[in-house]
């Protein structure tokens, strides 16, 4: 059974383009956050289900070049969320393995750009069960996968991002926050049909980046026709959003704070900045230009989603030397659309054979903590727990602060 999309609420913002402001950065897609940790403060209870499919032409036989031992079932494939235009959604699915409790939790993974791929980063760079060696065609496994503890769904969305694709090009350019967060309603519904032990089963949405946008639109159109419909027609228990774009203004606002008090901008810029921008304004002044192109030009040459990382200078592929999720490579964009554009990989994966990139956009917001904290404020949940240290084993995994989050309920 397809569904063909309803009419939703509108969602909470609109904006599928970052205004000028962002331009700059153009050449930069997407953050590589290591914010899973969060993810266990979610996990909380499922009904018991037993059933898992026996078959399925989306299963995955073996992806090439996974290492030995794999214990998990893996599904990918196309799901039409619009058949008169011919708009289909690829999605990857990873399964726990079955001897971890059988009701884990059914997740969707969303990573930002807009228009970037959570094939790419969220399953093959970040908290999927495999990362691709520096060879660009063999895997080795992410110890850390959130699949040990859920099912995750990766999709790439909207249409045009990835494998995802419209037979009606026009799609391309009318694509919104408000279509993405409609297509993505009517992408679960539909996987339900084909999935359907996972019905029931209790569902988080998860994300990053841009995703700071696709997350609390898509929770509010499941919420709005759960509401709508008296059903439970997806069982939404929870949202994760990591380092997320909230609001542009705020976030603008965070990245420069945020470069000057890790000393990658001068005081002259930062106070420049402060005294000409006015982020929440379309209009740039002159000034503010100056001074926001001084800021990046002060920056130099690092990686601005992870400032104290090295860059990578050669990205040519190498081969015999394996991997580690503990050695992050800054080359790994590189393996991973080595990978994801290799025949064999394509059809192992019911991918259509096609050019694979990382991003179809081109504008990415690189949000700090200080653009979350901005935005948090704004929201004015209202402090539970204050700040704290969590930890993991004796270790301080990070720092928390507990919100009150009526407005979801
Ligand atoms: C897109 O067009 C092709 C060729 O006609 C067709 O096989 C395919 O099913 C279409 N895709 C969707 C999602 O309808
Ligand atoms: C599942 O089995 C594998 C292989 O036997 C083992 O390494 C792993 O610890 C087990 N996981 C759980 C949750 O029992
Ligand atoms: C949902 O329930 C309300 C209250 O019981 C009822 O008025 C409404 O008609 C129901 N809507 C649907 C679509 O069944
Ligand atoms: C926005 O910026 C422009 C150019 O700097 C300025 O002329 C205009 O007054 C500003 N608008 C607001 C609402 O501050
Ligand atoms: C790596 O080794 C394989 C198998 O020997 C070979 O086919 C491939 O060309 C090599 N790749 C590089 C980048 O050297
Ligand atoms: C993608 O694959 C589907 C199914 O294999 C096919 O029907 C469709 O035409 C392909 N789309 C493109 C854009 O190649």
């Amino acid at each position: 059974m397809e569904l063909t999309a309803t009419i939703m609420k509108p969602v909470l913002y609109s904006c599928l383009l970052f205004s000028f402001w962002l331009l700059s950065f153009l050449s930069f897609c997407e953050a590589a956050d290591r914010q899973g940790e969060i993810l266990h403060k979610l996990l909380t209870s499922g009904r018991s289900e037993k059933s898992r499919i026996s078959s399925s032409p989306d299963e995955i036989d073996a992806l090439p070049g996974q290492p030995d031992g794999v214990d998990f079932d893996q599904y990918a494939g196309y799901v039409t969320v619009d058949q008169k235009a011919g708009r289909a959604l690829f999605y990857y699915l990873v399964e726990s393995p079955p001897n971890s409790s059988s009701n884990n939790p059914l997740i969707l993974s969303l990573n930002g750009g807009p228009g970037c791929s959570s094939l790419g980063y969220g399953a093959m760079s970040e908290l999927g069960p495999f990362r691709v060696n520096s060879d660009g065609q063999t895997l080795f496994r992410n110890d850390f996968a959130w699949n040990n503890v859920a099912n995750v769904i990766f999709l790439e969305s909207p249409a045009g991002v990835g494998f995802s694709y419209s037979n009606t090009s026009s799609d391309y350019d009318n694509a919104g926050d408000t279509t993405t967060a409609i297509d993505t309603y009517t992408f679960l519904v539909n996987w339900l049909e084909r999935f359907t032990q996972y019905k029931s089963r209790a569902f988080f949405i998860a994300g990053e980046s841009y995703a700071g946008h696709y997350v609390p639109q898509l929770a509010s159109t499941i919420l709005y026709n759960n509401e709508n419909t008296n059903q439970t027609v997806i069982n939404l228990k929870g949202i994760a959003v990591g380092n997320g774009l909230l609001d542009e203004a705020i976030t603008l606002r965070g990245i420069y704070d945020n470069f000057w008090t890790h000393a990658l901008n001068s005081d002259e810029t930062y106070k420049g900045i402060h005294k000409y921008c006015d982020f929440a304004n379309d209009t740039v002044s002159e000034k503010c230009f100056d001074f926001t192109g001084q800021a990046d030009d002060e920056i130099g040459d690092i990686d601005i989603y992870n400032i104290y990382a090295a860059i990578c200078l050669d990205s040519s592929l190498k081969n015999g030397s394996h991997g580690s999720v503990h050695d992050f490579d800054p080359c790994t964009d590189y393996f991973v659309e080595n990978y994801l554009n290799i025949p064999e990989v394509q059809n192992a994966l019911h991918a259509n054979q096609t050019e694979w990139t990382h991003c179809s956009g081109d504008k990415d917001g690189r949000v700090p903590v200080a653009a979350t904290r901005y935005s948090l404020n704004v929201l004015k949940l209202g402090v539970k727990k204050g700040w704290h240290a969590w930890y993991s084993e004796k270790e301080v995994g990070g720092y928390v602060v507990k919100e009150d989050w009526h407005w979801l309920q």
